[in-house]
């Protein structure tokens, strides 16, 4: 248990401590100061579980939004990305709680347990796809042949594209990657440029979906535009935000949970023999490794975080890593449990900005692996060290997973 008048320190993420092993560092940091200050990024840092579900709950703590990538470039580079900025600003987490209200009870229309029943068996039919074709190599690379295709498939499918238009996506996504992260200015207008890009094509679908709806997002969002609830441009913006959020983000999840199974043989042993541990298994690699490891908060009030009280107008970032190997709620919290009970992981976040693709996210993971360990007896690990890529501020993403497979 650590303690709550510790003061607050701080730490430094470039380190060779911190790439090697950022659990143990964030095990370290919670049990040291629990809000710990990081220099190199002007913000605070939660660790905690109990600090963290808070700060989630808090409504003094505002959604953190990708727009801080675009405050640090000067007037004029700002002013060339005046067009993503406004798309951005209209992304739901980035708008006034009012507008976000707005988005929240329009989206939940469409994401229901039915879409998540609906969209199963084209999960299936796009995962058999991609190992179908993989199969004859005996050998793929999971990042790029599975993980990353199968999610923008399903965000194609969602949004209504064509099949055709499905590499397009991918290729849309990664362009519009940088303004996540640290991106530079060449890259943050290439982003713009592709943003733009496929707002056209979207604005193209829309006018189509206006006049023959179907049971996609955009079709939930045009029908919304004639009750009067939201713009063309708000629908559009907002289909770029859940390329995003739908993502990234769920094709980790594929490949590090497979990360996570080759490390421990006897959990993928088990797994293999009692497929039904599968849904218990996919919550303990959103606890073990969740994509998204660390989420940002601005204070709008002064708040008290672990004991200090924190002024207004500041950066906090929230590690749900961390919460997520808090050993004052997690039994052994470093090992890899497939059968663990009440796994009160925080990975999809709680509260106003829960995530609203968690059980599409869930089920594709879950049967996409089901599929592949079925289809794959000999499954087998093509790498001495996975490739990983350090993430911002901490944490890390798979570049490349090679497997082979008999
Ligand atoms: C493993 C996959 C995923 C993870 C780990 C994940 C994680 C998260 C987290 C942590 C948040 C909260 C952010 C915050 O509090 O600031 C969030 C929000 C959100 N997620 Fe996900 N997500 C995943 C997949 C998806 C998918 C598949 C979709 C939809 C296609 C989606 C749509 C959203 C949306 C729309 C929000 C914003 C909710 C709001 O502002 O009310 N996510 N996600």
């Amino acid at each position: 248990m650590s303690d709550d008048t510790a003061p607050v320190r701080e730490y430094d993420l470039f380190t060779p401590e911190v790439m090697a092993d950022p659990n143990a560092f964030l095990h370290r940091v919670r049990a040291e100061s629990p809000l710990a200050w990081l220099p190199q990024f002007d913000g605070y840092l939660l660790t905690r579980h109990a600090d963290i579900s808070a700060a989630l709950r808090d409504k003094r703590m505002e959604s953190a939004n990708m727009l801080r990538g675009l405050q640090r470039l000067t007037p004029e580079q700002q002013e060339e990305l005046a067009p993503a900025r406004r798309a951005i600003e209209m992304w739901m987490g980035h708008t006034v709680p009012a507008d976000h209200v707005r988005f929240q009870q329009l989206l939940k229309r469409y994401f229901t347990p039915a879409m998540v029943d609906r969209l199963r068996p084209r999960v299936r039919e796009f995962t058999h796809e991609l190992l179908d074709a993989v199969a004859p190599k005996g050998q793929m690379d999971v990042v790029r042949d599975l993980a990353y295709p199968l999610p923008a498939n399903v965000i194609a499918e969602l949004l209504g594209m064509p099949v055709s238009d499905r590499e397009q996506l991918q290729a849309w996504s990664r362009d519009i990657l940088p303004v996540f992260g640290q991106g530079d200015f060449a890259q943050l207008r290439h982003a713009q440029d592709s943003m733009l890009e496929m707002h056209d094509y979207l604005r193209a679908l829309a006018a189509d979906r206006r006049r023959n709806p179907r049971e996609d997002v955009l079709s939930t969002f045009m029908a919304a535009e004639a009750e009067g609830i939201v713009t063309e441009d708000e629908a559009i913006a907002n289909c770029v935000l859940l390329l995003f959020a739908g993502h990234e983000t769920t094709a980790n999840l594929i490949a590090n949970g497979l990360v996570l199974l080759f490390d421990n043989p006897g959990r993928l042993a088990e797994l293999r023999a009692n497929p039904d541990l599968m849904p218990s298994a996919v919550e303990e690699m959103l606890r073990c490794d969740g994509p998204a490891g660390v989420i940002g908060r601005f204070t709008t009030e002064p708040v008290e975080l672990a004991g200090h009280t924190v002024p207004a107008g500041k950066y906090v970032f929230l590690a749900l890593m961390a919460a997520n190997r808090d050993p004052d709620v997690f039994a052994d919290p470093d090992t890899f449990d497939i059968t663990r009970q009440r796994n009160r992981h925080l990975s999809f976040g709680m509260g106003t900005y829960y995530c609203l693709g968690a059980a599409l996210a869930r089920m594709e993971t879950d049967e996409c692996l089901r599929i592949l360990l079925d289809r794959c007896p000999d499954l087998a690990p093509g790498y001495e060290t996975p490739a990983w890529l350090p993430s911002v501020p901490i944490g890390h993403r798979l570049e490349s997973l090679p497997v082979t497979f008999g």
